[in-house]
Order: structure tokens, then sequence, then C-alpha cells
């Protein structure tokens, strides 16, 4: 499939999508603490994405069961929420989400410290975030799609850590999740040439360890093979004629 390109009008509404996605990641950062369950911060995610009359594109995607995907520790993406998962000081959770706005998408994930976290943890967290912010410097119309994934990976492996290679970001738009799959790491195809009015979800998933991960047996939830802490940063992003535009985040 052919990479979209987004009118303005339909940038317009991808604007107010990722707007009251930044909102939602806000509030949820507040949110999380020592004591709640994971189900309580979907049910939050969901009252704050309904109540700006949008739709959480996540719950019953394929069957997924939350809102907010949310996955704590040496857990990847997709954890699955439920009233069973407390959180405790020292414990890292990745929160993902996606709304609907007037028929358009916008997803965006962070990973939060929960209390008090290791300087190790507090690192990982960090680089991942940084790894988006140097991706976003190669997020420029004319420059091809593989500098994405090859500066992300450049960017974390100086800190020992490992870009998750079985899940990748994507084109957005009409859908969750469009053409052209956008990969973590190195690759020797150049892949598509950024041109402006694409709208893409640029998400590093970053392991202290290993690079592997596996499913549990609900499907869903992806962890580290080798038990090592994972940390996630997606925005949905717009191509432009220079600076790229950062639909999901309120700075
Ligand atoms: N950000 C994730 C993605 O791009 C979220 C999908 S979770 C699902 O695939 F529940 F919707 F599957
Ligand atoms: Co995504």
């Amino acid at each position: 499939m052919a990479v979209s390109i987004k009118s303005k009008r339909e940038i317009e509404l991808m604007r107010e999508a990722g707007k009251i996605l930044a909102e939602v990641h806000n509030i949820l950062r507040d949110f999380v603490k020592p004591g709640i369950s994971t189900l309580e911060i979907d049910k939050k995610g969901e009252e704050i994405i309904r109540k700006h009359k949008c739709i959480p594109s996540f719950l019953n995607y394929d069957g997924y069961p939350g809102s907010i995907c949310c996955s704590v520790n040496d857990q990847v993406v997709h954890g699955i929420p439920n009233r069973n998962t407390i959180l405790k000081s020292g414990d890292i959770i990745s929160l993902d989400a996606g709304v609907i706005y007037e028929g358009y998408h916008s997803d965006a994930a962070r990973t939060w410290p929960v209390g008090e976290i290791s300087t190790e943890a507090e690192q990982l967290i960090r680089v991942t975030r940084e790894s988006f912010f140097e991706a976003l410097k190669v997020c420029r119309a004319g420059h091809h799609l593989n500098e994405i994934g090859a500066t992300v990976e450049d960017y974390i492996t100086g800190y020992g850590y490992s870009a998750v290679r079985d899940l990748v970001g994507h084109g957005i738009g009409t859908s969750l999740h469009e053409d052209p799959q956008i990969c973590n790491f190195r690759q020797a195809i150049r892949g598509i040439r950024l041109q402006p009015g694409m709208t893409l979800a640029v998400e590093p998933m970053i392991n202290m360890g290993r690079s592997e991960v596996r499913w549990c047996d609900d499907d869903w939830t992806v962890v580290t093979a080798d038990g090592s802490l994972s940390a996630h940063y997606e925005n949905t992003i717009l191509i432009t004629e220079d600076e790229p535009e950062i639909l999901s985040l309120i700075q």
C-alpha cells in the first residue's frame, strides 16, 4: 500500500486527536502511584478519552481487552490491564494509548517511574525518550525511512541497550496501523523517502539487556526474553517541509 499523504483538513483532525492523547498521558502521569492497579489506570484513561468524545482505539482491536496498554518492568508492550497487577515503588510502567477523533487516529506511549526507582531504570527511561528525539532529527522530507531505525539503534547501543526487533512503528491516519513499517534498528534497505503530509507513529521500544522478546500465554503481553527492563516512547508525528510536528505532545 502506498503511504498516504494527509490533506490540510485531515492534519487538523489528527492534531486534535494528538492533543487529546497528550492530555490523557499528562493526566495518567500523575495517576501512576504505588498501590494502584493497572485496571484503575485503564479505567481512568478510558474515562478521559470518552470525555473528549473520542474512541479508545486499542479496545477490542484484534480482541485486545483494554484501552490503555499497561506494561510493567520486563513487559515491553501490550500488557493487559488487570486488578491484580498493583504498582509498587521501584517499578517502571509503560503506558501506550490510542484515540480516534472524528475518524482519525493518534497513538502515543510513555514510560513512567513508580515512586522511587533505581538510577539504572531512570537512565533507561531517559535514553529511550532521547532516542525518539534523536530520530526526529531525520524525520524530514527527503530523508529515507531507514535513517530512523539507524539513529535509534546507534543512540541506544551507546548505553549497552538493545532495540526490540519483533515490533515496529507505523504510519497512522484513518487506521491505527498504516504503511510504512518503521523499524527501530539498522536496515540495509533504504525504504521510502519521507514526504510532507505523512503521519507516522515513531516508537522506540528499548531493552536494558538483549533484544529478544517473547509473547506470554495471554497472546498479548510481550516480555523481554532475558527478564531485563524495557521502556517505550512513542509519538504521532507529521512530516512537513521543514521541522517535523509532534502531534501527540503538549510541551
Ligand atoms: N502502539 C501500539 C501499536 O502501535 C498499540 C497497539 S495495542 C493494541 O501497535 F491493543 F491495539 F493492539
Ligand atoms: Co504505535
